[in-house]
């Protein structure tokens, strides 16, 4: 990347930066091995290229809304020369103000409209590049192009259904399945555990899935009706593969410790019995159980994200054909 109007002002750096997941910035102060500096929820861990080679990707860090893949800085006289060297780079740029609130978002408005509507379900993952700056005084902007998350500092709007689902949790399975880039055809088979009330469920039914919803709690009594739907009051953990049989997809966001979701997955796994999986990993307490967390993240093909959507959770998403990235 050059750029072309500024490339003595400009300096690339080795390394990320870190926004963190809303309310989750201790976890990720926890998770950064080396930490360069810090301003509000951007945690940095970067050096000067000259002092490179410098690999924070070898310490997996989980409670992040955004990475900033290929961070800069760049010195600048006003804020229309801020604006036009980040305009001769690309077209989107997402403010993340800290310092300065109020001339980050000067820089801003001088900057392309980025659309902000939210996506109706289900939809493609924008291939456009996002990037994301601040400013680190009056003078120095931090910046990056490429970002991990298409969406302006990792918000991902849905155009919500508030009639039909009977909880908010099924926008968690909605954020899972965009970022996968698969879901359910019609007549997969699929096992939801801990089921209710049915906003999971109904995401799988209304793909046109054949869903076994199970929870010790009922489920909503009009999701429990829709086509393709049966429901089974159990204790998820005491049901073995063998009993259940091949499925398709997996899904869990039954409330546990982690280590127990483990080693229900570690039988899924070893039976060979599911395709893909989706499932929330529930952080008890305050706790951060990050050493089962590697375990899940180690499995090869997957991945552990925040979604927008979680709140004291990750998510762990497996796909058969190992694309966990989506
Ligand atoms: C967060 S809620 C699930 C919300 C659901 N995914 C939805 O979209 O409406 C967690 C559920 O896990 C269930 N649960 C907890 N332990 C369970 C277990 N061992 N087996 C089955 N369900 C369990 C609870 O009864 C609760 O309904």
């Amino acid at each position: 990347m050059r750029l072309v109007e500024h490339d003595d002002a400009m300096d690339l750096l080795s390394g990320r930066v870190y926004h963190a997941a809303e309310g989750f910035l201790h976890h990720l102060l926890d998770e950064v091995p080396y930490i360069t500096r810090q301003d509000g929820d951007l945690v940095s861990a970067w050096k000067r290229a000259p002092d490179a080679p410098f690999s924070p990707d070898a310490v997996p860090v989980f409670w992040v809304r955004n990475i900033w893949l290929e961070p800069f800085l760049l010195e600048f006289d006003s804020i229309s020369d801020a604006a036009r060297a980040l305009r001769a780079i690309q077209r989107n740029w997402a403010p993340c103000p800290v310092h300065y609130a109020r001339r980050t978002l000067l820089i801003a408005d001088r900057l392309p409209h980025i659309p902000d509507r939210p996506r109706t379900f289900p939809f493609v993952l924008p291939t456009a590049p996002m990037g994301a700056f601040t400013l680190l005084d009056e003078h120095t902007l931090m910046g990056s192009a490429r970002c991990s998350s298409p969406f302006p500092n990792g918000a991902f709007a849905f155009a919500e259904n508030r009639d039909e689902p009977p909880s908010r949790a099924y926008r968690k399975l909605w954020e899972a399945l965009v970022l996968a880039g698969t879901m359910p055809q019609p007549g997969a088979r699929c096992l939801d555990a801990g089921a209710s009330p049915g906003g999971w469920t109904w995401v799988l039914a209304s793909l046109g899935a054949e869903v076994l919803a199970v929870d010790r709690a009922p489920l909503d009594p009009r999701i429990a009706a829709m086509p393709g739907v049966r429901t089974l009051k159990h204790d998820a953990f005491t049901l073995r593969p063998e009993d259940i049989g091949p499925v398709d997809w997996l899904c869990s966001d039954v409330i546990c410790y982690p280590e127990a979701l483990w080693r229900w997955v570690e039988r899924w796994l070893a039976s060979g019995l599911a395709r893909n999986f989706i499932c929330t990993i529930k952080m008890q307490g305050k706790t951060y159980d990050r050493a089962t967390t590697l375990r899940f993240a180690a499995v090869p093909g997957s991945r552990v994200v925040h979604l927008w959507h979680n709140r004291h959770e990750l998510t762990w998403i497996r796909l058969q054909d190992g694309n966990g990235a989506g």
